[in-house]
């Protein structure tokens, strides 16, 4: 509704340029920005959380041989009715994904890292790239150390569990200024559609205002810095970097938010 096309293109945040744009000006922005990272086609890439499929339709667009997962069959049937039955997507949790015959040269997670806990994350990714490949995540994060009761990951740890199955941090961003604007978008849009969600999603104003109140914790939280979100580029040294539990290339890693250029 809020976009205008009638349909739904994308579940992420967008980065806004100015909080007045429209919300698929912003999301389109953040896809085109962080597939900048990737590398050039053809490659073989895999795209955790497919979410609708806008993005894995695109990279095949692009000329990539791509494909997606992700555990949520009513996703799998929605891909499926709007790109087609034969779309490259698996119904199954990246945690649990079988080896594939060949490696991948790429893994992407636009907003699904912090549904996967971080050792089985960055222990499957090890398993699943080829050396050298890289691991492209953006994502809402605590820049801080983990804390319990927090569901989003710390960066801290991240970066460290990271860099013990020998991925190294080349680029690192800050997105959470840009992203922001999606959270007061969205109360703006319980308020403004109340009515419609009530009635085409058949949830109660209960829901309704227990959504609100969770994006309300979630912007004081960005307020005072306790959550943040951010893109990252990560490029994969190899198994044997993994297995000998190598924590060298963290070790060379920019300061959380500092962007370095290779
Ligand atoms: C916020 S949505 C993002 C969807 C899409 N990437 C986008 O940007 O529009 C999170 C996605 O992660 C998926 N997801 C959640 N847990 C997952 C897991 N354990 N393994 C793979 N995907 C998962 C969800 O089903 C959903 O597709």
């Amino acid at each position: 509704m809020e976009s205008g096309v009638g349909d739904v293109v994308n579940l992420h945040f967008g980065w806004f340029d100015n909080a007045a744009e429209p919300i698929a000006v912003a999301q389109e922005r953040a896809t085109r920005e962080l597939l900048a990272w990737l590398p050039v086609p053809p490659a073989r890439l895999l795209e955790v959380g497919a979410g609708v499929g806008t993005t894995l339709a695109l990279l095949i667009e692009r000329g990539y041989d791509a494909r997606g997962i992700t555990p949520d069959g009513s996703q799998i049937d929605f891909m499926r009715d709007r790109y087609g039955k034969d779309f490259p997507v698996e119904p199954v949790r990246f945690e649990d994904m079988a080896l594939p015959a060949e490696k991948f040269d790429c893994i992407l997670f636009q907003e699904s890292g912090q549904y996967i806990p971080l050792e089985a994350l960055f222990t499957r990714a090890a398993m699943l790239l080829r050396p050298g490949g890289q691991l492209i995540m953006c994502d809402e994060i605590m820049p801080g150390e983990a804390e319990s009761g927090e569901s989003l990951h710390s960066l801290v740890q991240l970066k460290s569990v990271a860099a013990e199955h020998g991925f190294a941090l080349r680029h690192a961003r800050d997105q959470l200024a840009r992203a922001a604007p999606t959270v007061a978008l969205m109360l703006a849009a319980t308020s403004r559609y109340r009515e419609d969600l009530r009635q085409l999603l058949e949830v109660s104003d209960e829901q309704i205002d227990a959504l609100d109140e969770s994006n309300r914790k979630y912007q004081s939280k960005y307020a005072s810095g306790k959550y943040g979100y951010v893109s990252l580029c990560f490029s994969f040294a190899g198994a044997q970097a993994d297995q000998a539990g190598s924590s060298q290339p963290g070790s060379e890693t920019p300061g959380v938010f500092k962007d370095i250029k290779h």
